[in-house]
């Protein structure tokens, strides 16, 4: 039975309530990263693209705008205070003799868990900072252009803030060793999430493992290509972007 107590300062769920809850906003989360990184991989078309795909978003109806942002939130809080909870509950239980090897893994799997998911939560904060608020370098808010715009009406100009963005070494890198750790996070998570929900059979584990692997590493090179790309170009290696946004805002 799932009980959930709030006095005193204890809030205690079932373990098995708890476990679903990861999993069900961990799905969430699985797959808007998937469909996050097939809308950046816009930037390979050209500008056009990815901006009239990211100015499509930006003038969704507000409900369905602010609704889809407070779900997510509310899915990345949920899983990282369920997994507060769990961690330490993991803790708290005393191993028997013969399961001390395997409580140990667990922890170990589960302090890892815990890391990797800390740092993306920072990255995430960083990100928001970094391209959708963007205190951190509030000139990308200045950069318009009608390329992509439905009507030809200025509209931001994602492709060049991320161009110009990505041309800073340490933040490209500093991008790629996040995806790095989402990928070993999702390499995990994933294949927990089928466990979770009760879904892996013995049969069929490594598979899972297998597929959560691969989708960890697709997601990993599908958000790394951005910054690695950018980088490439930047230094000669190759020639793939259009600099004429760059030449014309005075950035080059
Ligand atoms: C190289 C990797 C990435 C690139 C190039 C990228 C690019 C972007 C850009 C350009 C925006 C702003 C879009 C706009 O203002 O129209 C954005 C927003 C966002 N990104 Fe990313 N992103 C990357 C990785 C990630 C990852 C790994 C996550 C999550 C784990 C993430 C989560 C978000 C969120 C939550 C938003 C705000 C969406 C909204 O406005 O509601 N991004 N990203």
């Amino acid at each position: 039975m799932i009980t959930i107590l709030i006095s005193n300062k204890y809030f205690t769920m079932s373990s098995l309530f708890k476990k679903y809850l990861m999993a069900l906003t961990g799905i969430v989360l699985i797959g808007f990263v998937f469909v996050h990184m097939l809308g950046n991989l816009q930037i390979l078309l050209g500008q056009e693209s990815i901006n009239a795909y990211a100015h499509a978003l930006q003038s969704l109806p507000l409900p369905i705008l602010w609704g889809s942002r407070i779900f997510l939130f509310a899915c990345v809080v949920l899983h990282a205070f369920t997994a507060i909870l769990l961690i330490k509950e993991n803790r708290a239980a005393r191993p028997v003799p013969n399961e001390v090897e395997r409580t140990k893994r667990a922890g170990w799997s589960s302090l890892r868990m815990g890391l990797t998911g800390s740092i993306i939560l920072a990255f995430v904060v960083f990100h928001l900072l970094h391209f959708t608020t963007r205190n951190l370098y509030p000139e990308y808010g200045e950069l318009e252009t009608a390329t992509g715009s439905p009507d030809g009406e200025m509209i931001h100009d994602v492709y060049t803030m991320v161009l110009v963005g990505f041309r800073i070494d340490w933040i490209s890198i500093s991008y790629v060793i996040c995806m790095f750790l989402l990928c070993r996070h999702l390499a995990h998570g994933v294949s927990s999430t089928f466990q979770s929900l009760g879904l892996r059979s013995e049969s069929w584990s490594s598979k899972l493992d297998l597929a959560s692997k691969a989708y960890a590493w697709v997601i990993f090179v599908g958000f790394s290509i951005v910054p690695l790309s950018v980088l490439a170009d930047k230094y000669g290696l190759i020639s793939f972007y259009s600099h004429n946004s760059l030449k014309t805002a005075d950035l080059l």
